[in-house]
Parts: C-alpha cells; sequence; structure tokens
C-alpha cells in the first residue's frame, strides 16, 4: 500500500491564567528564585484553576490549533491525546475533546508521560499515512500541579500545567518528503523506551496497585543525566537515517523541562542555542504539553516559518524518549 506524506496544518496552546512565580513559590517550601533560576531556568508555572480539567486546557489548544489551519472540528477525524494527567482513569480525555470539538472518526489517549507528544505524533503519522484517518489534531495536555507533593521542593517547583496542539492532513503525494525536496511534511519519527529505569521518574500511586492518584517522584541527578545522552542520540539517530546533521536543522523544539538539558542536548547535537525554542522560563516543565507549546510559541512568535526543518525530541518517565524530523 503507498503511503501518504503527512503534513502540518496549524498549531495551538493554552496555558491557565494562574500564575505561580518562584517568588510564591518560596513562601510554600523551602527554595528562592534564584536557585530555580540558575538549576533549571524556570522563572513561572501556570496553575490550572479549581474545575479546570486536562479536557479543558486540551479544548482550548485545540480550538486555537483549529483556528490556525483553517478548520473546524467536523474537519479532523482522528485525535491522539498524550497526557498523564487524565480527567478521569477512563473513558480517554480525547473523547471529551471529540465532544466539545463534534470530530468525526476517532480519539484516544496515549500515556507516555514527557515524551506523550512525541508518541502521539508518531501514531497519528502512522494512521494517515496509512490512510486510515485524513486530518488528525495531536494534543498534549497535562495538569501536572494535581500530582505533584507541593511539600517536597526537590520536584514541586519544576513543574506547570498546560496544552498544546498541532493539526496534521494526511495527503495523496506519494511518501515522506526528502530532506533535498524542500517540500513540507513528516520525514520520520523515532521512539525509545528503557523499562529498567521505571524508578527513577514515576508516580507513587495508580488505579491497580494502590488505589490512589499519588505523587511525581524523581531522582533528578539521574535523570539529568539520562535526559542529555538519550536526547542527543536519538535526535542525532535520525537526522543520520535522513542524511542529515545538527547544523542543518533550523530549529530543535526540545521539551521543555530545564534549560541546563536543552543547552547541552542542543551542544552534543552541534546546534548552537540560537537555533533552539526555549520557553521554559514561562511555564516550566508541562510534560506532553511542553513541545507543541513551545512550537506554538516558535510559530507565533514569527521565528518558525514555513519550510522550516524542525526537530522535535523528548524524554520522560519509563524511561521513554523520542524524536520527530518535518518540514513545517
Ligand atoms: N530549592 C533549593 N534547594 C534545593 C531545591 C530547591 N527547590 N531542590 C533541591 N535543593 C537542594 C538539595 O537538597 C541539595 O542540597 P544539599 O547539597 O544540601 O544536599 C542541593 O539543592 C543540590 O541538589 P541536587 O539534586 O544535586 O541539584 P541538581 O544540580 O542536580 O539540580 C535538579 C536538581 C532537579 C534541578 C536537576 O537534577 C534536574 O533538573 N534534573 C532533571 C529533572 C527533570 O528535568 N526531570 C523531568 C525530566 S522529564
Amino acid at each position: 500500500m503507498t503511503e501518504r506524506r503527512v503534513v502540518a496544518l496549524g498549531s495551538g496552546s493554552y496555558l491557565p491564567e494562574k500564575i505561580l512565580t518562584n517568588e510564591e513559590l518560596s513562601k510554600i517550601v523551602d527554595t528562592t528564585d534564584d536557585w530555580i533560576r540558575e538549576r533549571t531556568g524556570i522563572r513561572k508555572r501556570h496553575i490550572a484553576a479549581e474545575g479546570e480539567f486536562t479536557s479543558h486546557l486540551a479544548i482550548k489548544a485545540a480550538e486555537r490549533a483549529l483556528e490556525a489551519s483553517g478548520l473546524t472540528g467536523p474537519d479532523i477525524d482522528l485525535i491522539v491525546l498524550a497526557t498523564t494527567t487524565p480527567d478521569n482513569t477512563f473513558p480517554a480525555t480525547a473523547t471529551r475533546v471529540q465532544a466539545a470539538l463534534k470530530t468525526k472518526g476517532f480519539a484516544f489517549d496515549v500515556q507516555s508521560v514527557c515524551s506523550g507528544f512525541l508518541y502521539a505524533l508518531s501514531v497519528a503519522d502512522a494512521f494517515l499515512a496509512r490512510g486510515q484517518a485524513k486530518r488528525a489534531l495531536v494534543i498534549g495536555a497535562e495538569t501536572y500541579s494535581r500530582i505533584l507533593d507541593w511539600t517536597e521542593r526537590e520536584t514541586c517547583v519544576l513543574f506547570g500545567d498546560g496544552a498544546g496542539a498541532v493539526v496534521l492532513e494526511g495527503r495523496e503525494a506519494v511518501g515522506a518528503p526528502t530532506a533535498a525536496s524542500g517540500e513540507p511534511g513528516i520525514f520520520g519519527t523515532l521512539l525509545r523506551s528503557d523499562g529498567n529505569f521505571y524508578d527513577i521518574l514515576y508516580v507513587d500511586g495508580g488505579v491497580s496497585s494502590t488505589q490512589t492518584t499519588g505523587h511525581l517522584r524523581m531522582k533528578g541527578r539521574e535523570v539529568f543525566r539520562h535526559a542529555v545522552e538519550k536526547l542527543s542520540s536519538v535526535g542525532e539517530d535520525l537526522l543520520a537515517r535522513h542524511g542529515l546533521k545538527g547544523e542543518d536543522v533550523d530549529w530543535i523544539v526540545p521539551h521543555q523541562a530545564n534549560s541546563r538539558i536543552i543547552d547541552s542536548t542542543a551542544r552534543r547535537i552541534g546546534a548552537s542555542m540560537d537555533k533552539v525554542i526555549l520557553t521554559v522560563a514561562e511555564h516550566g516543565n508541562t510534560s506532553a504539553a511542553s513541545v507543541p507549546l513551545a512550537l506554538d510559541w516558535g510559530v507565533r512568535s514569527g521565528k518558525i516559518r514555513k519550510g522550516d526543518l524542525l526537530l522535535l525530541e523528548a524524554m520522560g518517565g519509563g524511561l521513554s524518549w523520542g524524536a520527530a524530523l518535518l518540514r513545517w
């Protein structure tokens, strides 16, 4: 069967209104603005209001992505929503978005923590390439404020709430574009996981184990080390598969966890920091929402332009990690 070409049409994002600054956090736990900024680059994070759920954030980001693409809900026949903080244990949060936006076809969630958007993008790309759907909303949406231990300074300063979305379309053109052609579309994606590192970044509760929601726990230093190594190797591998190097990329759109991780990874890939979209200061680590949030900011700020070659990459709990290469 001939594969279709999968092209990105537009992006959108949403951050909850309430802002929590480092200064305000220092009144909740024993920390300082200086410590947080120096170690992570984060200045503030957004916190969902009471009664504001992951689906509400996802719907707002998706509406903006649809608007940017010149489409409405019924033009979409697939939603893949990446989240680790669903509204309910089931059904999938994606089905709430489907009902709100009146999209057609089918909708489901993907759970791969901070690399969730890369997994969702990969899954949607495969469905569209096979012609099982025509247009997809790929969303990353999270309310991490609900799974943080607000007494643990090592973790609660790092995360925030938010959502980002991208609209993809499968086209009749044959196969993925090549680097030389200059045509828009997804070149490829690369996913990895290693369950041996399950316990360096996890939530200490769950439906089957404790029947509680639990709180996020992390061995920060270990995660840091893995992040730099795994993000750079998956990025380099994907570029090499397409005969490219870091210097060929117009923009790296990395998972926004920590500016030091982003900086070290870009260096290893061989790209300078002025080719990296950096938004972590504004919203902290929003897990699966972070890559589409950064992508949307890059597009709306005029940095990312039509025809730019983008390398998206992320790593999270699992450990799981991945990258995507596309021309916008
Ligand atoms: N405010 C002030 N001090 C803090 C603090 C905070 N919020 N959190 C930790 N500290 C303290 C520690 O208690 C430790 O004190 P000690 O030296 O007296 O024992 C000191 O700061 C250094 O802690 P350490 O963990 O070694 O710091 P670090 O340089 O590794 O930075 C992280 C900590 C969490 C910022 C860093 O490890 C990191 O970013 N890891 C990756 C996290 C991440 O991105 N996870 C998500 C991936 S998807």
